[in-house]
């Protein structure tokens, strides 16, 4: 699968000696922070709040592969399908094309260049290749919540959802690979200071107001 990947002239990893963007607000620059957690731990439900009141738009890794993985003529598709109901990681550059078309075209229509990039980066590869290769991060807000709060809260989801991973089953594998995989990202940034960690066991409420006093204390300001 990766070498037909490599194969793909639109999907080769940029060759770029720096990133495309630096890290800021201005021409030339793009604001980025990653919202990891567990699946269940309130990602979306927080990035939704500071966008409201940040200013920031919301880039969710998940819905950015749900929707290619439902585009019509996608030759990912299929591969993506697959790797979303067994809770594996899709190969970053499917998941960094993405990305960058997105924040692209949001420049490019309203000169945001404020970004939650929300369930991004899942592995220690996709993290170093788009700091690498796109923009360095501000930091990563990390939702910390226990695995059977985050199941509960999934199953719950799951009556409504309609995502073929909010089962039991596909539950199980996610959690796996969040802690096999992507925990060792939040680890390696927290190594280097660069995490904010916010408990998510709270309601959604209690949990926004530690954020808020959080991302205060790191110099990020209300827009409103
Ligand atoms: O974040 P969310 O729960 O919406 O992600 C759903 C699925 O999308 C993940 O379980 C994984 O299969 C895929 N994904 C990925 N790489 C990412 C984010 C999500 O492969 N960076
Ligand atoms: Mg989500």
């Amino acid at each position: 699968m990766a070498s037909s990947l490599n194969d793909n002239p639109a999907l080769q990893a940029p060759k770029r000696s720096q990133p495309l963007f630096s890290s800021g607000t201005g021409e030339g620059q793009a604001l980025v922070l990653f919202v990891l957690g567990g699946p269940g731990a309130g990602k979306g439900t927080q990035c939704a709040n500071l966008v409201r009141d940040y200013g920031f738009r919301h880039l969710s890794a998940g819905d950015l592969l749900r929707e290619e993985q439902d585009r019509e003529g996608s030759e990912f598709g299929d591969m993506i399908k697959t790797y979303i109901k067994e809770g594996q990681i899709v190969p970053m550059e499917v998941t960094i094309q993405l990305l960058e078309n997105a924040m692209n075209s949001t420049i490019k229509d309203s000169g945001n260049r404020k970004f939650l990039i929300d369930g991004f980066p899942r592995k220690l590869d996709q993290a170093v290749a788009f700091e690498e290769k796109v923009v360095p991060s501000k930091f990563t807000l990390f939702f910390d919540c226990p695995e059977e709060t985050m199941r509960e809260r999934l199953l719950n989801r799951g009556k409504t959802s309609g995502r073929s991973d909010d089962n039991e089953e596909s539950i199980k594998k996610r959690f796996k690979t969040f802690v096999e995989t992507s925990m060792p990202v939040v680890d390696m940034f927290e190594k280097e200071g660069r995490v904010v960690k916010v408990d998510a066991t709270k309601s959604p409420e209690e949990v926004y107001a530690t954020v808020q006093k959080q991302i205060s204390e790191k110099g990020l300001e209300s827009t409103k």
